[in-house]
Formats: C-alpha cells, structure tokens, sequence
C-alpha cells in the first residue's frame, strides 16, 4: 500500500503498513512489508515476482491498483493460491480520450508550435508552417481491441474515420473491420496501441512492423512501453520512416531525460497518465481497495483478473 490513496480509512480494521516514501516502493523493503502480509495493495511500479510471494506465506490477495498486470506473476499466485484483483472499467473511458488527446497533439504538432512559441520563436504566419496531418476521413488501426480499443474506436466516428484492427477476438459489434496486424500497418494512418502487455506482444512492433506503415502515418501507445522496439521506433522517426510517435508509456519507464526519443521533435512522450483524471484515480482507488477488502473478507472480488476466474 502507497500513501496519496483515497479511501485508506476504509482499512481501519485491518493493520496496515503503508509506503511513504518518495517513489515507489523498493523492492526488498515490499518483500520484506508482505512476509506477515495478507493482502497487498500495489501499483504497476511494484514488481511482485515468485520470491517475493515464496517469502510471503499468508498472502491472500494481490489488489493491484491499474487494469494492466505485467508487474505480477500471476502463475506464481495461481501457485501460491494468491487471488489478483485490478481496476478495468473504471478507466477505459479516460484511457481513451488520452489516446485521441495524444493523437490530436501529434498528427497537429502542437508540442512543436507550443516549444517555439514558449521560446519566443512565433515568426511571421508561413503557409506551410507546421503543416502536419489529419484527424477527419482518416483510416484509424487500433492494435488490441479490448475495452480501451473499443473505447478508442467510438470516438473515432466523430471524425468520420474508417476504422481497422487487429485482435485475436473479433469484435462484430465494432463497426469496425479485423485486418491481420500486417495489413493494419500498411493501411492505417494512424496507429495506437491498446493491447496488453505479455509474452505475444512484447515487441510487437519492431523495425519490420514500422517499415510497414506509411511514411505520413503516426503512432500512439497508451498501452505498456515494451510492446514497441524503442531502438527500432528512434530510427524510425529520425528517418522519417513514420511521421511521429506520442506515447504515454515507454521503455525503459521512467524515460531518462537524455533519451534519443526526446531528441526528437516529432515524438510526443508523456509521464504513464493515461487514466490520470482525478475521477478515474479516485475510482480506481475506489475499486482497488474494493478488491483488498473483497480478498481479506474471502469474498468474490468486483474486479478479479483474469475475468470470471
Ligand atoms: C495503467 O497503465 C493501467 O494499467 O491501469
Ligand atoms: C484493457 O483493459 C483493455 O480492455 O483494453
């Protein structure tokens, strides 16, 4: 458990233990926090792995507070007998409206006309001045189509776009056409990344996948950072193999401040706050202590993962 979570007083019953530190929690202080532990509150910085859950013998549940759980071994729970509960639903929406706030701002290069206007560098009006792309009667490809793709895919009808995707569900009720991930690239001008992270997806997108799209198309992840080959994304932005990249999440995460990426200045990158509307965070909170509650009590939790499990 982290401070800065609404809804902690909720746990009076229980002793708790909370990290108040700067940052996330280290690793030996969480594994040696949840050695006496019956569940655990945790945040996609921590990393719940098989020795820390070998050395936690009481744990029951692990409430993580993020829809996404590639921080957590979840066979190594299944193992331990450890049920994992996160947040989907409450932030898919909010998900969505960062991927097209991200998307807007790079196809219309507003981080480049507000860097040269905060530097005093507002000329006179130029016709093609930072000409970039469009949003309108574009051909949309969305890579995962689970609640954020969908999600991501009805606001894309306000701009009369087509919409693709690839997923290893069809989505019938979409109004939006399954393409194989190769066909998508070559189609689509704008690219955003909503799938989840695991063993199928890291590195789904490599050299070879952005040497596909077109060289006007643009690239968003809103997803998890290792899905996209950073070395391979750096060349492919300064090559101009694509127009430009904006991304809520990277690898490495944190992205150290003398990146190559933030060399560039068609790559939009920000902090990992994909769901950070003050009412999503607050819901998240709300259903990540939910869950916490729901396992200590040996209740079904709201949100289990995986679903129906
Ligand atoms: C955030 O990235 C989440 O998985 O909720
Ligand atoms: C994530 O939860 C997603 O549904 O896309």
């Amino acid at each position: 458990m982290t401070k800065d979570i609404p809804g902690i007083d909720r746990l009076t019953r229980y002793d708790v233990a909370v990290w108040d530190g700067d940052g996330p929690v280290p690793h030996d202080v969480l594994t040696a926090e949840v050695s006496t532990a019956r569940g655990l509150l945790c945040m996609l910085t921590d990393r719940i792995d098989g020795d820390l859950l070998e050395g936690a013998p009481h744990l029951e549940i692990v409430s993580q507070m993020a829809v996404g759980v590639d921080n957590i071994d979840i066979e190594a729970c299944d193992r331990a007998g450890v049920i994992v509960g996160h947040t989907p639903e409450v932030l898919t929406e909010t998900v969505a409206d960062s991927a097209w706030a991200l998307l807007g701002s790079i196809v219309r290069r507003l981080p480049e006309g507000e860097r040269e206007v905060r530097a005093g560098g507002w000329g006179p009006w130029e016709v093609f001045h930072l000409a970039g792309g469009d949003l309108h009667r574009t051909t949309l490809g969305i890579v995962g189509m689970g609640r954020i793709g969908q999600a991501v895919a009805r606001r894309a009808a306000g701009f009369d776009m087509e919409v693709v995707y690839s997923s290893p569900d069809a989505v019938p009720e979409s109004g939006a056409r399954r393409v194989e991930l190769g066909e998508l690239l070559v189609e689509a001008d704008h690219v955003v990344v909503c799938t989840r992270l695991d063993d199928n997806t890291r590195g789904l997108i490599g050299a070879e996948e952005l040497a596909k799209m077109k060289p006007t198309a643009y690239l968003v992840n809103v997803a998890r950072g290792p899905i996209v080959d950073t070395d391979a994304l750096v060349t492919a932005l300064r090559e101009g193999e694509i127009a430009g990249a904006a991304l809520d999440v990277t690898d490495p995460e944190p992205l150290p401040g003398d990146h190559p990426l933030l060399d560039l200045d068609n790559c939009l990158v920000v902090p990992h706050i994909g769901s950070a509307s003050v009412r999503t965070r607050n819901e998240m909170s709300r259903l990540a202590i939910d869950n916490l509650i729901a396992g200590l009590e040996g209740r079904e939790l709201p949100a289990r993962y995986p679903s129906g499990g």
